[in-house]
């Protein structure tokens, strides 16, 4: 785990934030994967705030943010073995358990769900404000619905601005697509969001999960899965062997085939490097007025696999 030094302003400015979140108000705050926007997850009427500044479907439900697993295992009912083995490997970071709720868990929360996802995040600044404030913090992305994920506290102030009591600023982020989400209430694991943490790692350490399945109706099971989400408002497509829109003024984002365009953006070939840019780099081209913004088709091989997700749903 990274050790938490804070300096004396990124402390004062904790305790401000802390003192923020117990009263009921929103703040916004790093997390290693993207921005959250925060509130007190035991507090009702503080997390349907949440949804108001979103502007996001009640049938959504909330990420709830601890600081270890004893507070993880204060929301919920149950904690399977596969719960303990992923935790131990994998937290804090970038994956997200669903599991069945407890009591103190408001319905507001999971959108009427009898689950609850959680995840404890490795940037320093949330793991500080979790612990300062001595709640679980209910938080999505810090953006408005459907709109790309905040991965800095500038991306937060011009989604939702003078809406949140705080933003609390620890830089870019170092992951720069969301969690991967994974249940662990059905008879085996169901992989509900890629992301980082692989598809192929949580295998290695707990068996088979099964993937690409979420109910259609009722409350979204997870709304992750929903086609049009973590968009730029330009127009992106995918493309392969440098071919480019035949007119428009547009940008191109690539890896390996250069090609001309207003704007050419290479990309490092790593996929891990490449995530951590990628949300950055469409939110510059998004306040470009460009045409369009085509992104080199990513390779199909596993390490890519949560980019290419993201970048077939920006794609629509
Ligand atoms: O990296 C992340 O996950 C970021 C940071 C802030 O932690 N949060 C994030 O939250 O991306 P959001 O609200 O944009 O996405 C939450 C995802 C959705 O796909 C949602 O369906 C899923 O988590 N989720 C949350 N609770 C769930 C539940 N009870 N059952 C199924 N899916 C759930
Ligand atoms: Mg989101």
């Amino acid at each position: 785990m990274k050790a938490i030094s804070l300096t004396k302003e990124n402390e004062r400015e904790l305790t401000r934030a802390a003192r923020l979140i117990r009263a009921g108000e929103l703040v916004a705050f790093p997390t290693e994967t993207v921005y959250g926007l925060g509130a007190n997850a035991l507090d009702s009427e503080a997390v349907d705030r949440i949804y108001v500044v979103k502007g996001r479907p009640p049938t959504s439900p909330l990420i709830v943010h601890v600081d270890g697993v004893e507070m993880a295992r204060t929301i919920v009912s149950d904690w399977p073995r596969h719960a303990q083995l992923l935790a131990e490997r994998f937290w804090p970071g970038a994956l997200t358990l669903v599991l069945p709720k407890s009591l103190i868990v408001p319905d507001r929360v999971t959108a009427g769900l009898s689950t609850v996802g959680v995840r404890v995040p490795s940037h320093a600044l949330a793991l500080a404000l979790i612990r300062e404030a001595g709640v679980p913090i209910a938080a999505p992305s810090a953006n408005r619905f459907t709109e790309l994920s905040a991965t800095t506290a500038d991306h937060v102030r011009r989604s939702l601005g003078n809406q949140v009591a705080m933003i609390l600023d620890g830089g870019p982020t170092q992951v720069g697509i969301e969690s991967t989400v994974l249940s662990l209430t059905g008879p085996q694991p169901l992989l509900l969001r890629l992301g980082m943490v692989s598809l192929h790692d949580i295998e290695d350490l707990i068996g088979p999960v099964t993937t690409g399945g979420a109910p259609s109706s009722g409350p979204h099971a997870s709304p992750g899965l929903h086609a049009k989400h973590y968009s730029p408002k330009t127009h992106l497509l995918l493309t392969s062997d440098g071919v480019l829109p035949p007119r428009g003024r547009g940008a191109y984002i690539f890896v390996t085939v250069q090609a001309q365009a207003e704007r050419v953006v290479r990309m490092p070939d790593d996929p891990v490097a490449y995530a951590s840019k990628l949300y950055a780099v469409l939110h510059d081209l998004d306040r470009q007025e460009l045409d369009w913004i085509a992104v080199e088709r990513p390779p199909e091989a596993p390490a890519w696999a949560a980019i290419l997700d993201r970048l077939r749903r920006a794609a629509g």
